[in-house]
């Protein structure tokens, strides 16, 4: 058993598998798990209040796995400022070798993490910002189509489309990202051109994921259809489980006149989110999730999903594929 791609081969892991940055989520009991389970563990950076106390979670992520794990940096316009050159230089003097970075175009970090010798790979929306990426030198990109979990970006081009435009014009490997969550997506990604998959919500659903129960056994009931694109006037879109507070502020977004932000902060603030994830409050504020919530039904811990998605990937190349070329 075993793939082997351009991305198992640079980040030294055993399966095409990557854990993405996930707010709340990204904790070291995540990520440990993943890369214990042969894919790559990533660590949130801003879930972590200060620079310092991401240093401590890297220590302490260390302590619970010795393969290889990264840390994800979002440059994202946040409601309070955030520091992020202090946490860039956190992650280089913790002595990570992987970075995730995400939100806006990376450039200014790349001398400094490109000194450390990290490898750095930029996650992006669109063809046009994974070529930039490429070309100002990150290592490899996760293209993340429109069916994400997250920020899908404001072209609304989903992986069917992303990923062979990316395999034609990309010289750096990819990860395909957003909507996969099972063998037949990995499968696709790498007949697509992908070099592997990066997951979030689908990983969110699993026994070691640091959430409340209740968040993930009603991610299990969902379907395709349980998620609401909101930030949508303000061009900063954002696809999250649909609720009642997702509901509420479309139907803010929806009144005529410009939407303030300042009329949806009080819904949508971080900490509220988070404590949604304490204490399973389904309406406590919003959280982040993909389409892909349709094609999760159970909760399994994060050593039997990598096993069972790269099994049954396995087998539909091997098997279903290869029958359908021969004669
Ligand atoms: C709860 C949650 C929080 C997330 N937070 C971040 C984040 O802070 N930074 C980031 O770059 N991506 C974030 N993402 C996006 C994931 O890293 C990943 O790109 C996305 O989930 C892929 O789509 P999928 O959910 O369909 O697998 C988050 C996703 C989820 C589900």
């Amino acid at each position: 058993m075993g793939m082997h791609t351009r991305i198992t081969e640079m980040l030294e892991i055993e399966h095409p598998i990557v854990q993405g940055g996930m707010q709340w989520v990204g904790l070291a009991e995540l990520a440990s798990a993943v890369s214990n389970a042969g894919g790559l563990g990533i660590l949130t950076g801003l879930t972590q209040p200060t620079p310092e106390d991401l240093i401590k979670e890297i220590e302490r992520c260390r302590g619970m796995t010795d393969k290889p794990f990264g840390v994800n940096l979002t440059i994202l316009p946040t409601i309070k400022p955030v520091p992020y050159e202090a946490y860039a230089q956190a992650i280089v003097d913790s002595g990570v070798k992987i970075v995730e970075t995400a939100g806006r175009n990376p450039e200014p970090f790349l001398p400094l993490f490109k000194e450390a010798g990290i490898t750095v790979i930029h996650k992006c929306t669109s063809i046009r910002h994974s070529l930039k990426a490429e070309k100002i030198g990150c290592d490899m990109v996760s293209v993340d189509g429109f069916e994400c979990a997250g920020h899908p970006g404001e072209d609304d081009v989903t992986n069917m489309i992303l990923l062979p435009i990316a395999a034609r014009l990309l010289n750096i490997p990819f990860l395909a990202s957003g909507g996969l969550g099972d063998g037949r997506g990995l499968a696709a990604a790498l007949a697509m051109g992908a070099d592997g998959i990066n997951m979030g919500t689908r990983f969110m659903v699993t026994k070691e994921a640091p959430i409340h129960e209740k968040v993930k056994q009603r991610m299990v009931e969902a379907s395709e259809l349980d998620t609401s694109l909101i930030y949508r006037t303000l061009r900063n879109t954002a696809r999250v489980f649909k609720n009642s507070i997702a509901e509420k502020v479309i139907e803010i977004e929806s009144r005529s006149g410009e939407t303030k932000f300042e009329d949806i902060q009080p819904l949508v603030q971080g900490a509220k989110g988070r404590d949604l994830f304490d204490s399973g409050d389904l309406d406590q504020g919003i959280w982040s999730a993909g389409m892909v919530v349709g094609l999760i039904d159970d909760i399994p811990t994060v050593q039997e999903l990598i096993s069972r998605i790269v099994t049954e990937a396995e087998g539909i190349i091997k098997e279903r594929l290869v029958k359908a070329v021969s004669a």
